[in-house]
């Protein structure tokens, strides 16, 4: 029908946090996540927090990540009343206060770049590496949060390096991420698979990545043409750092 009005009526985490707002719509294509989609907006969204008393452990730990990815790119203070808090069992009166600020600043980000021309890309943070993870192990061998929360600390760890976030600011994203993220293994990942699965990504201009990176914690942007060879570089330093948090085999 070419398009018909829809209400998001999100039954996950993830989706009250972060895929319900914005009307990014999208299917996964074997060579790559989220190839192949269009923008359509809701014409409404109902967020039931009910419906997060049956979802599975996994499946709400992940949805958490995207919630703690706006604190992080976006605002100390959603990362700092997270910080405090614990998942489970759940706490419905932490999960509005984090699940509305968490869509005010998506919905303030997406209305000032609805299509992805600039600002919104920093909604990317973490997803580089995130969505390689999904396709490389398989989907589904990871869940979406799982792989980006991978992803968000490779990029932090990269901010670091490259001089741009402070140090204490790593220290506190990482000690943080080290408590609610499972490692990630990976098999069989080389340069170049690593450069093939990065630049079939949409994020990817001109042979290299618009990459999202942190200035300090809650602040972020968007580190154009970043060389994949340098993410590669970047990629090895921190799988041999940091084999907590993603290990290559
Ligand atoms: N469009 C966007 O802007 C956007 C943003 C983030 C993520 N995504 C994509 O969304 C996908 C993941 O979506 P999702 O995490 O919402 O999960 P999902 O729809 O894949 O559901 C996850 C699992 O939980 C079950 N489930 C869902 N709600 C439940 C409930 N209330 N109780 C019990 N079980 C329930 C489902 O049957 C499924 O098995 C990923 O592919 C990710 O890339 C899209
Ligand atoms: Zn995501």
């Amino acid at each position: 029908m070419r398009g018909i009005p829809l209400i998001q009526v999100p039954t996950t985490l993830l989706a009250d946090v972060d895929s319900s707002v914005g009307g990014k719509t999208a299917v996964n294509h074997p060579s790559a996540k989220n190839t192949i989609g269009s923008f359509k907006q809701p014409e409404y969204v109902c967020i039931e927090l009910s419906f997060l008393k049956t979802l599975p452990s996994r499946e709400l730990k992940s949805g958490f990540i995207e919630l703690l990815k706006h604190g992080l790119i976006h605002d100390i203070n959603l990362f700092e009343f997270i910080q405090g808090q614990t998942l489970e069992p759940l706490n419905f009166e932490f999960l509005e206060e984090a699940i509305f600020r968490s869509c005010g600043i998506k919905g303030r980000v997406v209305e000032q770049d609805e299509t992805e021309t600039g600002l919104r890309a920093i909604l990317n943070f973490g997803h580089t590496l995130g969505h390689l993870i999904e396709t490389h192990a398989g989907y589904g061998t990871y869940l979406h949060g799982e792989a980006v929360g991978a992803g968000m600390c490779f990029a932090a760890f990269v901010s670091w390096h490259c001089n741009e976030l402070p140090e204490k600011d790593w220290e506190r994203i990482s000690s943080y991420l080290r408590k609610i993220l499972a490692p990630v293994v990976l098999h069989n990942l080389d340069q170049d698979v690593f450069r093939d699965l990065i630049l079939h990504d949409k994020k990817t201009q001109n042979q290299a990545v618009n990459f999202i990176m942190l200035k300090k914690l809650g602040a972020s942007f968007i580190q154009y043409e970043t060389p994949v060879e340098k993410l590669w570089d970047e990629f090895k330093n921190f799988t041999a750092l940091y084999p907590e948090f993603v290990e290559l085999r």
